[in-house]
């Protein structure tokens, strides 16, 4: 079916994840100064959650609003699919009454399959694989603050996790060097990893990961579905807590950043995220801008 979907950030291409963040700036510029923006009236976001959200939600459901649309909330247990309806059917049946859809799953294939069969794009809003979406908040943060994300240095700590996936197909995107620094045994995607070629390096020193990065980012030890895990991977991770240690290694000016909910003494000091060097607030904001952007590329692409 011929229907842009935004499974990974490489569905996309380079200038258009670079129109994307310009326009993202643009919107959030315009609500600042209270323009009403009205261009998917009449439009339908359809939200399947099988994992728990707060901003992801939040921002989908208000930017659906703010753009004069709506946004239905679906999770499995109120739904077919906690009872079995197959994906693909689910799909069919859903993009033919909503204009976009957007899911948070387990499994990276179900996605896939969801978007086979589904007539409107489907956007990815996590999978144990990626989350593209965050790294659109992510960028545009960057972006916001230094003007561009082209030859600067960002250093991964922690779990090579969806997250860490994501950031990887960053790299190859928006052209900038990722230092990825995980304990043996939680190292990201291989596939992902090899793809991306010389733009990220793998490494166990957190420390010499972060030397002269212009970011710093990290992310839960224990993901969703992996609680079971917990303890046993805080001892894995234990030296490799983003602290002020790690930051005095990054440049003066260095960022630092976290997709949220953050641990603080988990994978992140109190001192750190709540310093002077975190923009995580900023970050947290423009998942609202970022997805705006996207959705209106996805459904009305001439204006966007
Ligand atoms: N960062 C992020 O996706 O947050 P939620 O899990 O609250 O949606
Ligand atoms: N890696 C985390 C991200 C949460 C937004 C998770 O998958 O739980």
């Amino acid at each position: 079916m011929n229907v842009r979907h935004f499974l990974t950030l490489l569905d996309f291409t380079p200038a258009e994840l670079q129109r994307l963040m310009q326009r993202a700036i643009e919107l959030k510029a315009m609500q600042k100064r209270g323009v009403i923006y009205e261009p998917l009236k009449n439009k339908v976001l359809g939200m399947v959650f099988e994992k728990s959200s707060t901003r992801t939600r939040v921002s989908f459901e208000a930017a659906m609003a703010q753009f004069g649309g709506h946004a239905i909330f679906l999770s499995p247990r109120d739904t077919q699919l906690g009872r079995g309806e197959p994906i693909e059917d689910t799909a069919r049946v859903l993009s033919r009454m909503v204009d976009v859809i957007m899911i948070r799953t387990f499994e990276h294939e179900k996605i896939e399959t969801f978007a086979a069969h589904s007539q409107v794009p489907v956007i990815n809003a996590l999978t144990d694989l990626h989350h593209p979406c965050q790294l659109l908040a992510d960028m545009q943060t960057f972006i916001e603050q230094r003007g561009e994300l082209r030859g600067k240095t960002v250093a991964w700590i922690g779990d090579g996790n969806n997250m860490c996936n994501s950031y990887i197909d960053a790299a190859r995107q928006f052209d900038f060097q990722l230092r990825i620094a995980c304990p043996s045994g939680y190292d990201p995607n291989p596939a992902v990893l090899h793809a991306a070629g010389g733009r990220c390096t793998l490494e166990r020193d957190p420390l010499r990961a972060a030397k002269g990065a212009d970011l710093v980012v990290t992310d839960v030890w224990a993901s969703m579905g992996q609680e079971q895990e917990h303890a046993q991977r805080a001892r894995s991770f234990a030296s490799y807590q983003v602290n002020a240690e790690i930051m005095a290694c990054a440049r003066a000016d260095a960022l630092f950043m976290h997709c949220l909910p953050a641990h603080r003494g988990e994978e992140v000091s109190a001192d750190v995220i709540d310093g002077p060097h975190s923009i995580v607030w900023d970050e947290a904001e423009n998942r609202l801008h970022a997805q705006k952007a996207l959705l209106e590329f996805l459904l009305s692409p001439a204006s966007a």
